[in-house]
């Protein structure tokens, strides 16, 4: 086996960001069984040299990605547990290079060959490719998509008449000051549809053309940022308004609210 990939500190780094956060999202119960999902474009991480037989199992993607070809990623592999992601993200995650039709993609080796066979990529692979393609397009600097689910936002887009990205943003800015300042843009909001499927993949990243958070009806949160870090932290964030909004109904009272000149002061602040 001729010697990966990698440019190395700078993925150690990536990868022990990924065990961290991994493990705070268990730890906020997020996570359970297999739930959530984290992928992270490396490109400028790793270096991958084709004649090397490091490239090896190399399988078809549903649909093409083209925008993509070329473009590594470490992602989360499906059914695994945040929490042994959390552990060891290298034996419950992937490196894969989409090759260069964009039609499908190489995992590079891991060290254990026999984990090659029962090693599949997120079955939310579907959006995070189809986000990774837009911020690509877009020549942002995002690299990470987190999909977590999030208890107190699964329950917000319960409450059939918040099912709207506006009245959505209204309560969670309002619950919490930082909630503005960290999350100016606020959420938008995607209707319930087939987690894994295309059509959901399309809805995510339409909702995520303008915002950095997403809120899958009855499912989740898909978030996307330039650190892993900082993309928790949204999560982190919204969920704390979250709560703070269920706190004051299971105390039996409606929260009043930050006013909207309130929160608009907050969108005004410079850091
Ligand atoms: P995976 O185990 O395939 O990543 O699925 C978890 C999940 O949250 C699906 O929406
Ligand atoms: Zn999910």
């Amino acid at each position: 086996m001729a010697e990966a990939v990698i440019n190395n500190e700078a993925l150690n780094r990536i990868i022990a960001s990924v065990a961290e956060i991994a493990g705070y999202i268990w730890d906020k119960g997020w996570a359970e069984k297999n739930a959530g999902n984290i992928s992270v474009n490396l490109t400028e991480a790793v270096s991958i040299n084709l004649k090397d037989d490091t490239l090896c199992s190399h399988r078809e993607l549903s649909s093409p990605f083209t925008a993509l070809a070329g473009q590594c990623f470490f992602v989360t592999g499906t059914g695994k547990r945040m929490r042994d992601i959390a552990r060891d993200p290298l034996s419950n995650g992937l490196i894969i290079r989409i090759d260069d039709t964009g039609n499908g993609y190489h995992i590079i080796a891991p060290e254990d060959k026999n984990r090659l066979a029962t090693l599949r990529p997120t079955s939310e692979l579907p959006s995070h490719l189809a986000i990774h393609t837009m911020i690509s397009n877009r020549g942002s600097k995002q690299r990470v998509v987190i999909h977590t689910h999030a208890t107190e936002l699964c329950a917000l887009t319960q409450i059939k008449e918040l099912c709207d990205g506006d009245k959505l943003n209204r309560i969670l800015w309002g619950m919490h000051p930082e909630t503005k300042v960290f999350i100016p843009k606020g959420v938008s909001f995607v209707p319930y549809l087939l987690p894994g499927s295309k059509e959901l993949a399309a809805a995510t990243v339409d909702a995520l053309s303008k915002h950095d958070v997403a809120l899958w009806e009855k499912h989740g949160v898909f978030a996307i940022g330039e650190n892993i870090e900082d993309t928790f932290d949204m999560i982190d964030i919204l969920a704390k308004s979250a709560s703070v909004f269920f706190t004051c109904h299971a105390a039996g009272f409606e929260p009043e609210g930050l006013s909207d000149d309130q929160i608009d002061e907050l969108g005004k602040l410079v850091f």
